[in-house]
């Protein structure tokens, strides 16, 4: 098939053909905006978890496309990145903001862009801001310093400005658990304050994370069990992972014969990233339609390589030989379940668990593993413990 062509997309945060298997996310989403344009009401924030790979930042993506045709002000920020979080979100907003001074009255903008002038001046000294129009800062309501302060101020003149003009706000923060524990508290005490009034304000917040993020969310502040609405970004199941692969040659009149369908499913165990790689090197090297399984079997090596290549080698690489005798002990224990660091450490032949810590503690910080509750460990990349098994 033509590879100019060619619809897959196989990466990070690359927008795939089909967004497939996320309707319930998405329809929930969608009814949140309804509620925002027609009542001036917001939301709970929501808290997208889930591993290395399911589709977490082409979701957030595509919440952002939803409304950004809409005139809201929309703010996406990845969590590490540019350092500080409020340096990202700055920076974020300060191009929300110059885009809604060509959308909207400038008059009903005033508040809300003295007080970002302000914030941003006391976030990031150095930068000159430049919003498109002259305001004078105004101090006293976000540059405090005070991180859970300045962003609850923030989000409160976002809110009002955004109920007076009939929009609504939506921050995204990407690697949300990249962000530190102070960092986060402050996400929770903004949030938190948002919803409290009797009609809470139209800010939308979305956090999306690994599944960790609810654990250190709930550890920065006690309350954030209750104040989100957390979705779980899982594999895709049966029809989604379907719809994923069949969709897109569909649209270029391609087709997958039934065979040849089952064996590339068979091998993306609903891995949105395997899928699109799997998509993509089947296409490449299929001779004609409809792809048959001669083109599926030499796809699927090119697209094991590939997901080897650029998922999981670079992390067994990562890790010291201690660190590997630990995780070939847990894939070939749990494999991709959860399992109790307590077996893990007798399956090494140790005799307490406090002799394996050394190594966890490392290869949670190398962002290999997570734990899914206390006393357990999971790999943070799906079909990890495959490639595990497959080392010498
Ligand atoms: N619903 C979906 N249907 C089909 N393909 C998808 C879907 N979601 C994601 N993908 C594909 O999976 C890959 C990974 O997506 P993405 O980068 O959004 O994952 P992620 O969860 O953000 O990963 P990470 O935790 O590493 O940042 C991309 O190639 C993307 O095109
Ligand atoms: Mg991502």
């Amino acid at each position: 098939m033509d590879p100019v062509a060619n619809p897959y997309r196989p990466g990070a945060g690359r927008r795939p053909p089909l967004l497939a298997g996320r309707e319930d996310v998405l329809s929930a989403f969608d009814v949140v905006r309804r509620r925002v344009e027609t009542t001036g009401e917001g939301d709970r924030g929501w808290v997208l978890n889930g591993l290395r790979g399911v589709g977490k930042t082409v979701l957030l993506n595509e919440l952002m496309s939803r409304v950004n045709s809409t005139g809201w002000i929309v703010a996406k920020v990845e969590a590490g990145a540019a350092g500080p979080l409020l340096v990202g979100l700055n920076q974020a907003l300060t191009r929300s903001m110059r885009t809604a001074t060509g959308r909207h009255p400038v008059p009903r903008l005033r508040r809300l862009l003295s007080v970002f002038k302000a914030f941003s001046l006391k976030v990031d000294p150095s930068g000159a801001v430049s919003l498109g129009v002259d305001v004078d800062p105004l101090h006293g309501v976000a540059d405090s310093g005070n991180l859970s302060a300045d962003l609850a101020g923030l989000f409160e003149v976002l809110g009002q400005t955004a109920r007076d003009l009939a929009i609504g706000v939506l921050i995204l923060v990407d690697e949300l658990q990249e962000a530190s524990s102070d960092e986060m508290a402050a996400v929770n005490v903004a949030v938190h304050e948002l919803g409290q009034s009797g009609s809470p304000l139209p800010v939308v917040f979305v956090g999306a994370g690994l599944p960790s993020l609810p654990a250190q969310l709930a550890d920065a502040t006690s309350y954030a069990e209750r104040l989100y609405d957390y979705r779980p970004v899982g594999l895709l199941d049966e029809a989604g992972s379907r719809d994923a692969l069949v969709v897109p040659a569909r649209d270029f009149a391609v087709g997958w014969e039934p065979g040849a369908l089952s064996a590339a499913l068979e091998t993306a165990r609903g891995y949105p990233y395997f899928l699109q790689a799997i998509g993509k090197h089947v296409w490449d090297n299929a001779k004609h339609d409809p792809i048959d399984a001669d083109d599926v079997e030499v796809g699927l090596l090119a697209a094991r390589e590939e997901v080897d290549d650029g998922l999981y080698r670079s992390r067994w690489e990562r890790a010291t030989p201690a660190q590997r005798d630990l995780m070939r002990a847990f894939a070939r224990l749990g494999g991709e379940a959860p399992t109790s660091v307590s077996d893990i450490a007798r399956a090494m032949g140790k005799s307490r668990t406090s002799d394996i810590s050394v190594a966890r503690n490392e290869l949670i910080k190398k962002g290999l593993v997570f734990a899914p509750e206390r006393g357990l460990l999971a790999f943070t990349v799906p079909g990890m413990h495959d490639f595990v098994e497959r080392q010498p």
